[in-house]
């Protein structure tokens, strides 16, 4: 068997995984609002869960004899995920459109790392691909929602 792609791809994703947990913690740290208090703990969950993503992602790699990224250099050398400079003058708004944003492209991924399994035969990561691949597809729909827009996943 050869998993190359599909280790390319879980490769790619402990990169994004590692920029989208810092991002989500500067969205944790730089909001001011009257949300405060609700959105500050609820990023914290947020963090949580794609920290458990990358380290799922990063083992799944490890298993299949790979070897992820695992310095700060090489995370942001191969990430996707766009990062900016801190900012008090972003509105919680702006910063949940940035997240979703970050969320389709992380869904996008898995997309492409389901089709890439699915081609080299590599069954076991690919459910591992479609389990986080429904769980960011529902992180958009709620950021979405608050927003007060449909999900538009499959729009
Ligand atoms: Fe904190």
């Amino acid at each position: 068997m050869n998993y190359g792609k599909t280790k390319e791809v879980l490769n790619q994703l402990v990169a994004d995984l590692s920029q989208m947990s810092a991002v989500i913690h500067q969205t944790h740290w730089y909001m001011r609002g009257p949300e405060f208090l609700s959105l500050h703990p609820l990023m914290d969950d947020y963090m949580d869960e794609i920290n458990d993503q990358l380290d799922v992602i990063s083992e799944r790699l490890i298993t299949l004899d790979g070897s992820p990224y695992s310095t700060l250099k090489e995370w942001a050398e191969h990430t996707g995920i766009q990062d900016e400079v801190g900012s008090w003058d972003r509105t919680i708004p702006e910063r949940m459109e940035i997240l979703v944003k970050n969320y389709r492209y992380l869904a996008d991924l898995y997309q492409k790392g389901i089709d890439v399994a699915g081609e080299e035969g590599d069954d076991s990561t690919q459910d591992i691909f479609t389990g986080f691949k429904t769980d960011v597809e529902k992180k958009i729909w709620m950021l979405q929602a608050k927003l007060g827009k449909a999900p538009s996943i499959d729009a």
